[in-house]
């Protein structure tokens, strides 16, 4: 397959190098081995996240050039909120400075202590607080996800089977249904309409209201567009405005398909409970028209949901990611299929099969994407969402251990992409150089984020478990 060329040009660059590799491995000691601590500047290919890290288009440089920093009642909040609404028909438009701010307020709202919240995925931020408040956080993920290799087209998709047997045994426990489009932590992988519809008619007879966490909704509906049937000729748009009316609101992180570098919202149809959460935002994030943000931040996130479903540059960006996709599997390497809308999942395990899970292959890999090529990656495995049996002490890993590369919007060229399939062929040729790690630090809550590791002695190597 070949790459379409960008349906947009460079107008402005940022320069990068690439350190020497003895300062690199300095580096990765001096961060305790987590990439996390990394400085942006040390870094060469920056594949952390698509989340914050988009390219603003010229259109919405423009528009922080008339943000209106009034603390009440700017312009750019009208211009937010009529996007948002146009988009979603959600009745209360709540902007807070990103995702996980949007998740405090609902969370803090609805839930008591050992409640639940069902999801196709949690993602980590949203798990997180959802357990914050006491509550519990349960994954119905669609059976056909489990095997990495089958090129089922909505991987992301609920277990509708599942979702209604829990309801019905946790009658009034459950306090609402978040369906992640696209989902992140199964490996970017879009959501049906059809699952959308049959999930929120189960939800609906349960009385448990149905939320989006729509950070890629964009995305989610080009696929829908693509691979679902009856939607060939429908406009991204519409189809994503057919998916939010199954909703009674939505979480959004604009720092992903918002186009935006820092931005989100809550919406919501419910009188009552945009009051609570607007009480909460007013004490923990800012007054009601601005939400812990800038007026040019609001005017960014407007412009940004504007271009978001420009089917070119959806376009574009699916088969970028699926080009990288392709380019890696050629080496020898598996990745999680069909490629998702944001990013690339390696597995992890398909590299280092003689790292034992409790010793973080994943990890691994992301310290040897940087050891030997400067590339920051993340892991979405055993370090991000294993655990410790609390009863029996023992070790209980995460259901895979991918590495994700996930690409900025509008940031990379195929150059820069060629270079990380290259990095990828030479640590595959010489997986044994590797070890697997061992934490000396981790915090309660998201580990990731500030764990300190070491490598592990190679004769502590235990045997493999995968
Ligand atoms: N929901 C999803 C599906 C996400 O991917 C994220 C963030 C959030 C919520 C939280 O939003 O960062 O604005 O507070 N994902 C980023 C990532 C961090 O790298 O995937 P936020």
């Amino acid at each position: 397959m070949k790459m379409p060329p960008e349906p947009y040009r460079i107008k402005s660059i940022e320069p990068i190098s690439l350190l020497p590799r003895l300062e690199r491995e300095d580096r990765l000691k001096q961060a305790g081995y987590n990439i996390f601590e990394l400085v942006s500047r040390d870094v060469y290919i920056d594949l952390l996240t698509d989340s914050g890290t988009s390219a603003m288009s010229d259109r919405q440089w423009a528009g922080l050039m008339i943000g209106d920093e009034a603390y009440a009642g700017c312009r750019n909040y009208e211009h937010f909120v009529e996007v948002a609404r146009s988009l979603t028909g959600y009745k209360h438009i709540i902007p807070v400075h990103q995702g996980r701010v949007a998740e405090n307020l609902l969370f803090s709202t609805i839930l008591e202590h050992g409640d639940y919240i069902v999801s196709n995925t949690h993602f980590d931020t949203t798990r997180a607080n959802v357990q914050h408040k006491g509550g519990i956080a349960v994954d119905f993920l669609t059976p056909e996800a489990k095997d990495l290799q089958s090129d089922y087209p909505f991987k992301g998709n609920i277990d509708l089977d599942a979702l209604r047997v829990f309801l019905a045994e946790h009658p009034r426990q459950v306090k609402a249904c978040i369906m992640t489009v696209t989902n992140n932590a199964a490996g970017g992988q879009p959501v049906s309409m059809a699952n959308i519809k049959a999930a929120r008619e189960i939800c609906r007879s349960y009385r448990v209201p149905f939320y989006f966490d729509s950070a890629r909704f964009a995305e989610n509906a080009y696929f829908i567009q693509q691979r679902e049937s009856g939607y060939a000729n429908v406009p991204v748009r519409d189809i994503a405005r057919e998916m939010f009316a199954q909703g009674d609101g939505t979480l959004m992180s604009a720092k992903k398909d918002g186009l935006a570098n820092m931005g989100g919202f809550l919406a919501v149809n419910d009188d009552d409970l945009s009051g609570k959460l607007t009480e909460l935002l007013i004490l923990i994030e800012g007054y009601r028209t601005y939400g812990g943000l800038a007026g040019r931040d609001l005017e960014a996130v407007a412009r940004g949901l504007e271009e978001v479903t420009d089917e070119e540059y959806l376009r574009f960006r699916t088969a970028q990611v699926r080009w990288l996709g392709e380019q890696i599997c050629e080496s020898g390497i598996q990745i999680v299929q069909p490629t998702g809308g944001h990013a690339v999942f390696i597995d992890a395990c398909s590299v280092f099969p003689h790292i034992p899970r409790e010793q973080f292959p994943g990890h691994a890999l992301v310290v040897e994407l940087y050891r030997e090529g400067g590339i920051r990656a993340v892991e979405i495995g055993s370090l991000m969402f294993g655990s410790i049996d609390p009863k029996t002490g023992s070790f209980r890993p995460a259901p895979y251990e991918l590495v994700r590369l996930a690409i900025p919007r509008r940031v990379y060229t195929e150059s820069h992409l060629r270079y990380v399939v290259n990095v990828l062929g030479t640590i595959r040729q010489h997986p044994e150089r590797n070890t697997g790690y061992e934490l000396i630090y981790q915090s309660k809550y998201l580990r990731h984020f500030t764990a300190r590791l070491a490598p592990v002695a190679p004769a502590e190597q235990g045997a493999v478990t995968h």
